[in-house]
């Protein structure tokens, strides 16, 4: 029997395995502090699941058109306007299986085989995979604390060939928590259009901002792919919906990619979606928005006064990307034995890529409060 020879080049998502892991132990009758989780750990808001209740109480669940419901891609240009202050056509709108799903389609319409495309390191894993799903190759952009965990304009421009076709990053950044300052987006933006590649940027974690609202990199260009999801601001993860705004002479060949792909996102979800824009469901948003900064703001001197350090401020997000080499020389050994004796689960780096994964460590803030200061103290008891 035959196998793909590219799945030798997908790798696992460890955090997967020590999740398994902790529910194991949790199983065996063993209290797990959950610092691994990459969603919030909040309920969907009750407007969106009662809106969603009340069109399922209908039973019209059909398919809809394959860019997703009319009423929800005006909706999300409406947000854009009240949110950002700019005009985005819902015809430029693509609703999608979460962000996984708007990653896929935009990658998918983009990569021809061979094509080279710059990810940052550490980064989001899944993104390297969709890159060699399509035959093109995931080229490792190293970044580190000094510009942000974010890639820098002069480092683009030199890691760029004539066989690169794009950049793909992610403001607020998995697993560093960090933002690309608007400037510098503009600078990347510049160099990409010179280049004549295509630039995506990910802003699944906007709304998740903690100190001021990060500006859309729509703002910049129109030429830009931005992808968006209702699973973190939102709080929708399992709901499994997103969207992408792309440049309107590309949606056509998206739209063809969807309709093959999935035919067209959840109908529930997107009915329960359109809830997500009413006021009351946004005071709601506003006030998980604060008590994560509250958690960020107790866990990161937390982590600190154990010995991790945390050399770029987490700005958005839930993540910190520690450096634990002060503590372990590996931290997926750490994370085995912070688990195993300390009851506390957190992700080693190795997922993240391949720039110092060892010596790093992401801890999600997406517990309440007490259970941050519960790990916190399992910790320290364990670590000295
Ligand atoms: C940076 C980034 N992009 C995309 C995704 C995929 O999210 P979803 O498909 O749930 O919208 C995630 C999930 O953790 C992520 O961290």
């Amino acid at each position: 029997m035959n196998i793909a020879s590219r799945m030798k080049e997908i790798a696992p998502f460890h955090v997967m395995e020590l999740m398994a892991k902790a529910a194991a132990l949790e199983a065996a009758g063993r209290s797990i502090i959950h610092f691994e989780v990459g969603e919030p750990d909040f309920a969907t808001a009750e407007p969106i699941v009662r809106a969603g209740q009340e069109f399922l109480r209908g039973g019209h669940v059909h398919y809809t058109a394959a860019l997703g419901l009319p009423s929800l891609r005006e909706a999300i240009s409406h947000f854009y306007l009240q949110r950002y202050g700019i005009n985005i056509s819902p015809a430029r709108i693509v609703v999608t299986a979460g962000a996984s799903g708007a990653l896929l389609l935009a990658l998918g319409a983009l990569i021809s085989p061979g094509d080279q495309w710059l990810l940052p390191d550490p980064g989001y894993p899944c993104n390297r995979h969709f890159v060699r799903l399509l035959e093109g190759k995931a080229i490792s952009l190293p970044v580190t604390a000094a510009t942000n965990f974010q890639p820098a304009a002069t480092a683009v421009a030199s890691a760029w060939t004539d066989a690169t076709k794009g950049l793909l990053v992610a403001t607020p950044a998995n697993p560093t928590g960090t933002l690309i300052g608007h400037d510098t987006l503009a600078e990347l933006a510049g160099i990409v259009a010179l280049r004549g590649g295509n630039l995506i940027v990910d802003e699944i974690y906007h709304g998740l901002t903690y100190g001021g609202e990060a500006q859309t990199a729509l703002a910049l260009s129109d030429e830009i792919f931005v992808i968006n999801s209702f699973s973190k601001y939102f709080g929708m993860t399992g709901w499994r919906l997103g969207w992408l705004v792309a440049p309107e002479h590309r949606v056509r060949d998206i739209e063809k990619l969807a309709q093959n792909l999935y035919i067209a996102p959840s109908t529930l979800a997107q009915h329960a979606a359109l809830a997500a824009f009413l006021p009351e469901t946004i005071a709601m948003l506003e006030d998980r928005r604060r008590e994560f900064q509250a958690r960020r703001d107790l866990m990161l001197p937390g982590l600190e006064r154990l010995g991790f350090r945390v050399a770029a401020q987490p700005q958005g997000a839930f993540y910190i990307y520690a450096d634990s080499s002060s503590l372990a020389a590996d931290s997926q050994v750490l994370a085995g034995t912070l688990l195993e004796q300390g009851g506390v689960a957190a992700t080693p780096g190795l997922d993240f890529g391949n720039n110092w994964p060892r010596s790093h460590m992401r801890f999600a803030y997406t517990v309440d409060q007490a259970r941050i200061v519960e790990g916190l103290a399992r910790m320290e008891k364990l670590l000295g």
